[in-house]
């Protein structure tokens, strides 16, 4: 038997034991039984929690340092560790505007990065752009006194609740900066578009670009592409699964999307694409459709 085709066994005995799992949940029953990743993250929501103070908060994970992308836009390249053997990368968004700080798929930093953090400015908003990343929305509030701004109600992140809604037309915080909305989803999530250096999308698990597989254990790494994740810019085909309607489509979501103009992309996972991401997204739209 080739590696391979192991490979794949794995990843269908993961999915299988995982989608066995959704099915346990009344709301989740028409979920394809290809969930596994997204019943990871839940599973991870539960049990891989510290406590502070009588306050919950999930630990750091590895990451990478703060690395700034564009003028006032920083990035940072972390993780998510699911048990011993799978932890993937995870992406924070990092937009500065007079001295306030919007982060952007939070993730939660050592101390050192964390002084460094502060050093940039004062965090005062978060951003969650999809329902299934929340995971440092409590430590960012409890910690920092951030502002939450959600796409919508999260049925895995129901806390803490949102200040605001990142709907079109919001008045953000971050100038040159639009809402953009996957219409027809089963729960909201929204990219956002900052219209400078010709234009910088961010996205949560609706698009997701892989350069290289950088904070993924090996076993992540040998199962990536087997499971729908190889190594270019993709429609997360978990997601969207997931977020799809019976009978439904989302393609016009991403058909609409495209009428915008960028040239860059970061998402909650992999890599930053620092060019052509419009020709990229409309490929891996064209290949999900
Ligand atoms: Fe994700």
């Amino acid at each position: 038997m080739r590696l391979g085709d192991g490979a794949r066994i794995v990843g269908q005995t993961v999915r299988d034991a995982m989608g066995a799992l959704v099915s346990e949940n009344d709301d989740t029953k028409r979920i394809p039984r290809s969930c596994s990743l997204w019943i990871l993250w839940r599973l991870d929501a539960h049990a891989a929690h510290d406590y502070h103070g009588g306050v919950t908060h999930a630990p750091v994970y590895p990451h990478d340092p703060i690395e700034e992308v564009l003028p006032d836009v920083f990035m940072v390249r972390g993780s998510i560790r699911f048990n011993a053997f799978m932890r993937i990368s995870r992406n924070m968004a990092i937009l500065r505007h007079a001295g306030e700080l919007t982060l952007v798929n939070p993730i939660r930093l050592n101390e050192d990065e964390e002084q460094n953090l502060r050093s940039l400015g004062q965090v005062k908003h978060i951003f969650r752009l999809g329902p299934f990343h929340g995971l440092d929305d409590a430590y960012y509030v409890d910690r920092f006194g951030a502002e939450l701004w959600t796409a919508g109600e999260s049925k895995t992140y129901p806390e803490p609740k949102a200040d605001a809604t990142l709907t079109p037309g919001a008045d953000l915080p971050v100038p040159d900066t639009e809402v953009i909305t996957f219409a027809g989803t089963r729960q909201p999530e929204i990219a956002l578009l900052c219209h400078r250096n010709g234009g910088l999308l961010l996205t949560c698990d609706a698009i997701q670009h892989y350069g290289d597989y950088r904070h993924n254990t090996w076993l992540a790494r040998l199962m990536m592409p087997f499971i729908g994740f190889p190594r270019t810019t993709i429609v997360g085909p978990i997601w969207l699964k997931f977020m799809t309607p019976e009978g439904g489509s989302l393609e016009a979501a991403f058909r609409s999307l495209l009428q915008h103009d960028f040239d860059m992309l970061l998402s909650a996972h992999g890599s930053f694409l620092g060019r052509g991401a419009h020709d990229a997204v409309k490929k891996a739209v064209d290949k999900a459709f």
